[in-house]
């Protein structure tokens, strides 16, 4: 980082803008969800208010594709304009940056080789981001993330907020908006502000009085590389224009910096302050000799943050009338329960705000006050109980895998058991399919009771279902058990979710197939290859890794996390390691390495399966089990089935018509008409989804059409194994769930469509061969054809909307969420 002011200056270079802009079109140009694409990028164009039409175009990728090691920019939050026909970059925001440990860059061993001081470290601030610049005209431009708030739709955005924070701060300095836009253009900069405003916006952490406000982190150079000023010119800028200063300290040495975060990390407090965490500025490169630039990495508070986030999440679950479940700080979370519970019974209307984000940290405050205590404190007095007595476990251990096959379960299990005598229960030994799941559970109980202080449960658990099962039911006949998640983590950090499944794929495929029969229910000596590869692969598309903050993941005591690459002698000692430090008394000493490479060469070379079946028919299950299970492998391998029109996404119609209704009712006549012309003519869609990829683009994106095919055969044939109800003249089983956010109305003459996002896009692999996802609402006749709003879309994309576009558009506000289910939908005749 330059620490002179005025080296800090460089202008634009139209020629390097044009050439940005140029690959940004690209990006926004071509489909998602095809292997043609290596990065999507949405651009939307803003007119600001109050000028002649002056726009800006506002570029945004998706989270996921910052992962991507050859996008045209990294910039999270970027906006460009256009003046006498050059372009240039009016808000520049920072490169996307990672938490620790999260890429591969953001490793301790890359971070401590790959980077240099002084390290800057700044307070993670808790609210939502604002860029400041100044346009040509001497306008000032206030933007959130992705948008900018000058919009006639939009009562309250962050960037209408932020805007009259800065008028707040001018005002009080006698300066005006020109003054500001003229200093960020003359530096060719942007400002970057935290927004932190609980009468607009409650977040975790308290800002009210005079801690609310803008609070100014950077000062970042409008240019397509990222290059940001020092923190101490960042604090001089801050003086200067009354923003709220972020506090940094600077460290040069990379040891001191993680000295330092680890210290502050066991309370979560510094400064006797509550924070969610530092950004750690500082100059990176991207190997030895190559050039510095300047670099962020971010550290993540766990304490006592997530501790209040847990107890948001069980008052909300009071409220509702549902049983609060938690399993971390179980005491202290027990009585801020009961002190939540008084408090929403001597004010009804608590509840209701709670709701709304009101509240929540009076509530906190209020019972921290009455008991005289601190968050950090809570977890100071926590780990000197010994972290909340999991030091004493000493029996009543359930070991569970969260894995697809091949990983090596039952090979770790095995060894474990040979180590220390443990009780291993295997899925695979459980006879015909009725009621597998309840017996397993009767197992794992009766091996507790039979005397064994841990027990293995080797099964897969490879989805959220199964461990929701396992563990709700491993509690009702246990309840003090102590369940630990052996995780096979299937997408490696850093590293693209194909790669890894594909390093995984080679490892599990090679073990499986020189296996060969000695397996209950994968015999790869006598399926066949492709059988085999079908099953498995059926397991890796299904895969839900374990998320520790969501449902049921939560409900684990601990998570052990293994690479299923590694050998399973590897995976063995990194397992009994955690558990002996997590529970010191289940087991004396730590065996020696030669006990683990002998246990190991054990379960590898003489372990046999007690009992072998066949998957679907087994000669204990009932004839009609067996019937329907043959019917159903009928079903999926029948080449006369109904070919699959389109996959998409399925969407509850009703929640959408009561957005849009309410929506439209708040608008003018003009803008209703087109919605009410649809209603009034039936030409509102019966049923509304995202289409995920058609028949028609199959030849162009065959991967996908080809892996959205697999989940559907893989389903019919899960569907049959599980005993669910397919009707078979129509089978669509559900392939996948995914929330969606309806972003925006957009419509002409012809045709109306929402534009959509998904939420659980990354997480699942999920988005659509389409411009944008998006639902077709309705067409004005029968002439028309839905998928016209992909033109519409395609229009608006390049050209925006108002006059002169024929085009309409309105915001959806309040970040309405949607539950929608992936299905395949058949060709109808
Ligand atoms: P399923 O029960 O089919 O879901 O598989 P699993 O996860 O229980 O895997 P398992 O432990 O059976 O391992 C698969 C095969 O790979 C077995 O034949 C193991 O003996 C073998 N295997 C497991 N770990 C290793 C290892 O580290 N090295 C080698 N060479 N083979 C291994
Ligand atoms: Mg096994």
């Amino acid at each position: 980082m330059a620490q002179q002011e005025n080296a800090l200056y460089t202008p634009q270079e139209v020629r390097e803008v044009a050439g940005l802009i140029r690959s940004l079109e690209a990006g926004a140009k071509k489909g998602p969800g095809g292997q043609k694409k290596s990065f999507t990028c949405k651009k939307t164009t803003f007119v600001l208010a109050g000028t002649d039409g002056v726009t800006v175009d506002s570029w945004r990728f998706n989270d996921w594709d910052y992962k991507n090691p050859d996008l045209p920019t990294y910039a999270r939050g970027l906006f460009t304009f256009q003046t006498n026909g050059k372009p240039g970059i009016a808000i520049r925001g920072y490169d996307k940056f990672f938490n620790t440990e999260e890429v591969n860059k953001t490793r301790w061993h890359n971070v401590e080789t790959n980077t240099r001081g002084p390290y800057e470290l700044s307070v993670k601030e808790n609210g939502c981001i604002i860029f400041i610049s100044g346009l040509p005209d001497d306008k000032l431009l206030v933007c959130s993330k992705h948008s900018t708030g000058v919009r006639s739709d939009v009562a309250a955005s962050h960037a209408v907020v932020g805007e009259r924070w800065v008028d707040r701060q001018l005002n009080a300095l006698g300066k005006t908006r020109k003054d500001l836009a003229q200093e960020l253009r003359s530096r060719n900069a942007t400002a970057v502000a935290e927004l932190c405003d609980d009468s607009f916006e409650e977040h975790v952490l308290a800002y009210v009085g005079d801690r609310a406000g803008l609070y100014l982190h950077g000062i970042n150079l409008n240019l397509p590389e990222f290059a940001t000023y020092p923190g101490h010119l960042v604090h001089k800028f801050a003086d200067e224009w009354g923003f709220k200063k972020v506090e940094f300290l600077v460290k040069d040495d990379i040891q001191d910096v993680r000295t330092f975060l680890e210290g502050v990390a066991e309370t979560g407090a510094w400064q006797d302050k509550e924070i969610e965490g530092f950004v750690i500025r500082c100059q990176a490169r991207d190997s030895e000799g190559e050039p510095w630039h300047d670099w962020f990495f971010k550290y993540k508070f766990e304490e006592p943050y997530l501790m209040y986030r847990q107890w948001r999440e069980v008052t909300k679950a009071i409220i509702a009338g549902r049983n609060p479940k938690y399993k971390k700080h179980q005491k202290i979370t027990g009585e801020y329960l009961k002190y939540a519970r008084r408090q929403l019974a001597s004010d009804r209307t608590l509840g209701k705000k709670f709701n709304q984000n009101q509240g929540i940290i009076a509530m906190r405050n209020g019972f921290l006050k009455e008991r005289g205590l601190t968050g950090a404190g809570i977890i100071q007095m926590e780990s000197e109980d010994g972290g909340e007595g999991s030091a004493d476990v000493m029996r009543d251990v359930l070991l569970t895998f969260t894995a697809t096959i091949g990983c090596g379960k039952t090979t770790v299990a095995v060894a474990l058991q040979k180590l220390f005598g443990w009780s291993v229960v295997q899925n695979d030994n459980i006879e015909g399919m009725k009621g597998r799941s309840r017996r397993f559970v009767g197992e794992i109980s009766s091996a507790f009771l039979t005397g064994s202080s841990v027990v293995i449960a080797d099964r897969n658990n490879h989805q959220r279902r199964e461990r929701k099962q396992l563990i709700e039911d491993v509690k009702n006949l246990i309840p003090n058990a102590t369940i630990v998640a052996i995780h096979f983590v299937h997408e490696q950090p850093g590293v693209s979710r194909h790669a890894s499944l594909e390093r995984i794929r080679q490892v599990t495929r090679d073990r499986v197939f020189s296996r060969g029969d000695n397996h209950q229910t994968i015999q790869a000596g006598t399926k066949s290859q492709p059988e085999i590869t079908g099953i498995m692969e059926g397991f890796l598309n299904r895969f839900e890794a374990i998320n520790i903050l969501t449902e049921p993941d939560e409900w684990f005591d601990t998570v052990i996390d293994l690479d299923p690459t590694a050998s399973s002698r590897e995976n063995l000692e990194a397992v009994v390691s955690r558990l002996h430090s997590l529970y010191p008394k289940l087991f004396h000493e730590m065996p020696t390495g030669d006990d683990m490479d002998e246990a190991i060469e054990f379960a590898i070379r003489d372990y046999e399966p007690a009992l072998k079946q066949k998957l679907f028919s087994t000669p204990s299950s009932s004839k009609k089990e067996a019937k329907a299970a043959q019917k159903s492998m009928k079903l999926t391998q029948n080449p006369r089935l109904p070919k699959i029109d389109y996959f998409c996404i399925r969407l509850p119609p009703n929640p959408i018509l009561t957005v849009l209704e309410s929506h439209f009712k708040a608008q003018d006549a003009m803008t209703q008409r087109f919605y009410r012309q649809l209603q009034q003519s039936r030409r509102i869609q019966p049923s509304f989804h995202i289409t995920i990829i058609h028949r028609a683009n199959s030849k162009e994106f065959p991967d996908v059409w080809e892996r959205f095919n697999t989940m559907h055969k893989d389903a019919l044939t899960a569907a049959t194994t599980n005993n669910t109800n397919i009707d078979n003249n129509r089978p669509e089983p559900e392939l996948e769930t995914c929330r969606v956010v309806l972003e925006r109305v957009v419509w002409d003459s012809r045709v109306m469509a929402v534009v959509t996002r998904l939420l659980d896009a990354q997480e699942k692999d999920l988005g659509t061969t389409n411009e944008l996802a998006h639902i077709t609402v309705g067409t004005a006749d029968q002439s028309i054809k839905p998928k016209e709003s992909n033109d519409l879309l395609h229009t608006w994309l390049s050209g925006g909307s108002g006059e002169g576009t024929g085009i309409s558009e309105m915001e959806i506000k309040g970040n309405v969420v949607i539950g929608g289910s992936v299905r395949g939908v058949l060709q109808r005749y």
